[in-house]
């Protein structure tokens, strides 16, 4: 018996195994495409045959490949879903809370310990202090995996039974992350329009990081409380401030439709009578949709 089998071996997956070897654990794979395992094996997995195999070789079982949908193509085999019973299952594939819930309950059907997971971190992190995984689902799957999970990422936070929370924080994450990019991105277009090297801008960026989380949270807290009164900075500042940014735009000819979506949002907060709250009034409008 090895102590994790871990399925799917792109590069998150070789990412989890590759770390939970050099951590000293026995560990099995699988992979649609076995000749991705080599570089694991040849570090001392053991490559299994087959699904039900990996299943079979482990009491602990993680599943990271692209989405749910392929993991009960590969789990739905009568001698993989009796192999799974009475053992955990680690989703770790990027989904939705309601494919959490499904995932649940597909496993509880099956009489599988279920944890539902994400992975906040590129897979060059996993092993190292700046990954995260979060997880969320039945404490007892939990308890028998927490050590393994701690092996494959820096930070492991167990979110509670509701088993949609890891999902849910992980897609808000994204979200954050992506709107941030875009951002970076069109910053990087200005940067570009005016001759400055973007490489140092997203140094800079490295560098005021601490800052931009403190606004964040200061968001967070007014949003959790409900309270957008006596703002340092307001709806109706950013709205200006975005103005200028499509501005521009315009004026060095670079694409606007970044700052064109956020100077319209901004302007509808002013607009529903926000201007004078703090920039986290924004959720109002976006509560009332768009
Ligand atoms: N990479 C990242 O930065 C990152 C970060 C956080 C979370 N994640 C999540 O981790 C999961 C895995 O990501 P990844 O980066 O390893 O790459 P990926 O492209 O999302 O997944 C590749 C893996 O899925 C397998 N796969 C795809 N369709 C399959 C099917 N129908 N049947 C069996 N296996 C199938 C592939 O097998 P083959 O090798 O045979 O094609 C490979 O093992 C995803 O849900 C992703 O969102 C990734």
């Amino acid at each position: 018996m090895s102590e994790v089998s871990v399925i799917g071996l792109g590069p998150m997956g070789i990412a989890l195994a590759g770390a939970l070897l050099r951590s000293g654990a026995r560990v099995t794979v699988w992979n649609r495409t076995s000749a991705k395992a080599e570089p694991l094996v040849a570090e001392g997995a053991a490559l299994a045959s087959s699904v039900a195999a990996a299943v079979q070789a482990s009491s602990v079982v993680v599943v990271c490949i692209a989405d749910y949908q392929a993991t009960y193509r590969l789990l739905e085999a009568t001698e993989v879903a009796s192999a799974l019973a009475g053992k955990v299952l680690v989703q770790l594939s990027t989904g939705t809370p309601q494919d959490a819930r499904h995932g649940e309950a597909w496993a509880k059907e099956r009489g599988v310990d279920y944890l539902d997971g994400a992975i906040l971190a590129v897979p060059s992190q996993m092993g190292k202090s700046e990954s995260s995984i979060i997880v969320s689902g039945s404490e007892a799957a939990f308890q028998k995996s927490k050590t393994l999970l701690e092996r494959m990422a820096g930070t492991v936070s167990y979110l509670g039974e509701q088993v949609g929370s890891a999902s849910a924080l992980d897609l808000a994450f994204i979200s954050f992350v992506f709107a941030g990019l875009l951002g970076f991105y069109h910053g990087a277009r200005i940067c570009e329009a005016e001759g400055l090297r973007v490489g140092d801008f997203g140094s800079m960026l490295a560098d005021i990081a601490p800052a931009i989380g403190a606004m964040i949270k200061q968001d967070g807290d007014a949003i959790q409380a409900g309270a957008f009164a006596g703002a340092e900075s307001s709806v109706e500042m950013c709205s200006r401030g975005a103005e200028i940014v499509l501005r521009q735009a315009r004026e060095a000819r670079i694409d606007a439709v970044i700052p064109a979506f956020a100077s319209g949002l901004f302007r509808k907060g002013v607009l529903a009578g926000y201007g004078a709250e703090s920039p986290g009034a924004l959720i109002k409008v976006l509560r009332k949709g768009m």
